[in-house]
């Protein structure tokens, strides 16, 4: 039996509850924006080859002005043998042939613009592809050449060098160095790369690799791009020596033996790691911050950095250094009330010691969609993948809590960030055939990973077409699960009650109401198990709007005369004119009077 609790009177805002102070919408475009991950290979394909591509993207673009984000971040797109899914860059002034043209890139920027969004890009500069001019240079070099100073080889440990220079382990499995071929057969040095073997790490203390960077940044601003992404912006600088380490980092699970660390790569001062958030990376992003503002103030560079704590993580975002950082912690946290209000409160308390404005996201292309995460039995886990045999996630009590947590997110003042198709409430493929996964991961941990793929899966356009719209031919390069048709933007939209029209609602108030650039205040002091609010809610008020996250058994109660604006599944009034709030609800409403 449940038993309904009853708020004891109005919410109440008293300044000691005040969390995060309002800003004006008139500040720096970032510090409120929602803005959209594109994945172009699983966007939209204009080609028929099964992959997507940029001008499946422009065609597309009135779908991102109509569910009102405000910018796209594009994931990478440049030349790539796609070892890393573009990852691993070849060439990083020029579109790979397989996504377009570098007039496609104009193109799309153009249009983009035109609708009155900017475009994000995508930069990796902790490694390159191994068929990168640069590594195909040092691997014909000398040892002790400049050409091999852009890289990190150095010689084996053992007898004759059999023996790699460290300890370290790669990301995505197995050792973090490969041994070169000498000209006449023998084993040559060692070369680092702390994901693929094929994605070889730069070595940032050589100052061709800065200027070249600095280049690159000019190349894609003077095209007109409106920031960066900056991929394993805390990987760049390596412990002097590199020493050995005897911890271990896995794409999602976290840093072992660290029980503290969460998610994909993520570091903490506990067990501090020679490869990751040291000082030097500072360094890079104030020059690079410099190099934004020659083409004014408004381009932008956010952070994929899997640091804590908070502190740590905004050390990035000091006032000359990266605009933005993802909050992974916030992401990784799950469904648990008591947990969201600290992650939340930290992310204020760290963001505003800095003056910067934290973001938000659920998901992206290296995680599982928050939909199948929440819909799991432990939903505050995080599997690199589903597949087969794995324990299967209750797809609609997923759905149910991903649309409670995305109203929950989109109601935090700050900058959100959206993944393709979650806008759908688009899952996980959660049984898709081993033998078709790419991501890198799966083959170097032998199966053990089932990897990424599952959340790259091409997006469902139109239920009756072949591929659900993707591709005119109907090739895509993961096959679409046969129910995806359901989840198809043309079965979505104008329904009422579907996971389109709640984010176009959500998103819609959001700008009217100012929450991107309001404040936030706990409506009980933030104290677990208060009167006012049960233990398992996560309540504040936004500028004009009350937000009521229930995550328990217990539904909440709204006093009479509550206005509720938006929900993330019905509520209804009780004949008292009370209205109870169920459980993983979350509701808008309006501040009374
Ligand atoms: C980042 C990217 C991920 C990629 C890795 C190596 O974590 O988000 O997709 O595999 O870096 O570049």
């Amino acid at each position: 039996m449940t038993t309904a609790s009853t708020p004891s009177a109005a919410p109440s805002t008293a300044a000691s509850d005040v969390v995060h102070a309002p800003g004006s919408p008139d500040e720096g475009w970032w510090r409120h924006a929602v803005i959209y991950q594109v994945y172009p290979r699983s966007f939209a394909d204009s080609s028929g080859d099964g992959v997507g591509d940029l001008p499946g993207i422009t065609a597309r673009l009135d779908h991102l002005t109509d569910l009102g984000v405000d910018a796209l971040w594009l994931s990478p797109f440049y030349r790539s043998p796609q070892a890393d899914a573009g990852y691993d860059v070849a060439d990083y002034r020029d579109v790979d042939p397989l996504f377009g043209t570098l007039a496609d890139a104009d193109a799309l920027l153009a249009r983009a613009h035109e609708l009155g969004l900017r475009v994000i890009v995508d930069l990796v500069p902790n490694h390159t592809s191994d068929e990168h001019a640069w590594f195909r240079a040092a691997l014909a070099a000398e040892p002790g050449t400049p050409e091999r100073a852009r890289y990190l080889f150095r010689d084996g440990r053992g007898e004759t060098g059999e023996l790699p220079p460290n300890n370290w382990q790669s990301v995505f499995g197995g050792p973090a160095w490969t041994r070169t071929t000498n000209p006449d057969g023998t084993g040559g040095q060692w070369y680092l790369h702390l994901f693929d073997a094929r994605q070889p790490d730069l070595d940032w203390s050589n100052p061709e690799v800065r200027a070249e960077f600095e280049d690159v940044l000019r190349f894609w601003l003077k095209r007109g791009v409106d920031g960066f992404r900056v991929d394993v912006a805390h990987g760049l600088v390596k412990a002097e020596g590199l020493p050995d380490w005897a911890g271990h980092v896995d794409m999602i699970e976290g840093a072992e033996p660290d029980e503290h660390a969460v998610g994909p790569v993520l570091v903490s001062p506990r067990h501090p790691a020679p490869m990751f958030d040291q000082d030097g990376v500072h360094d890079v992003y104030r020059s690079w911050r410099t190099v934004l503002s020659e083409y004014g103030e408004d381009r932008i560079l956010v952070a994929e950095a899997w640091v804590e704590p908070m502190e740590r993580l905004a050390r990035y975002v000091r006032p000359d250094e990266m605009h933005q950082a993802f909050n992974f912690p916030f992401l990784t946290t799950g469904w648990d009330a008591s947990a969201l209000r600290t992650v939340i409160g930290t992310s204020y308390a760290a963001a505003d010691a800095v003056g910067a404005a934290p973001t938000w996201v659920l998901s992206n292309h290296d995680v599982v969609r928050h939909p199948s995460r929440l819909g799991l039995s432990a939903p505050g886990s995080r599997p690199n993948g589903i597949g087969h045999g794995d324990e299967q996630p209750d797809e609609a009590l997923g759905l149910h809590r991903a649309r409670a947590a995305t109203l929950l997110m989109l109601a935090l003042p700050g900058s959100a960030y959206l993944y393709q198709g979650e806008e759908l409430g688009l899952p996980e493929h959660t049984d898709l055939d081993d033998t078709l996964r790419e991501d890198p991961t799966f083959r170097r941990t032998g199966g053990a990973e089932r990897g990424r793929d599952g959340c790259r899966v091409p997006l469902p356009w139109e239920a009756d077409r072949p591929a659900f719209g993707f591709s005119p031919t109907g090739a895509t390069w993961l096959p679409q699960p046969e129910g995806w048709g359901a989840y198809a933007v043309d079965a979505e939209r104008g329904v009422p009650g579907s996971t389109l029209e709640l984010y176009r609602s959500a998103l819609a108030l959001r700008r009217r109401e100012n929450l991107g650039s309001g404040g936030l205040a706990w409506t009980d002091g933030g104290e677990v198990g208060s009167p006012r609010w049960p233990a398992g809610t996560v309540a504040f008020v936004n500028r004009d709007v009350l937000v009521v996250a229930n995550l328990s058994a217990d539904p909440v109660v709204l006093p009479a005369g509550a206005e509720v604006l938006l929900s993330s599944a019905p509520v209804a009034q009780a004949p008292e004119g009370t209205t109870p709030v169920p459980q993983d609800v979350t509701v808008w409403v309006r501040v009374p009077g």
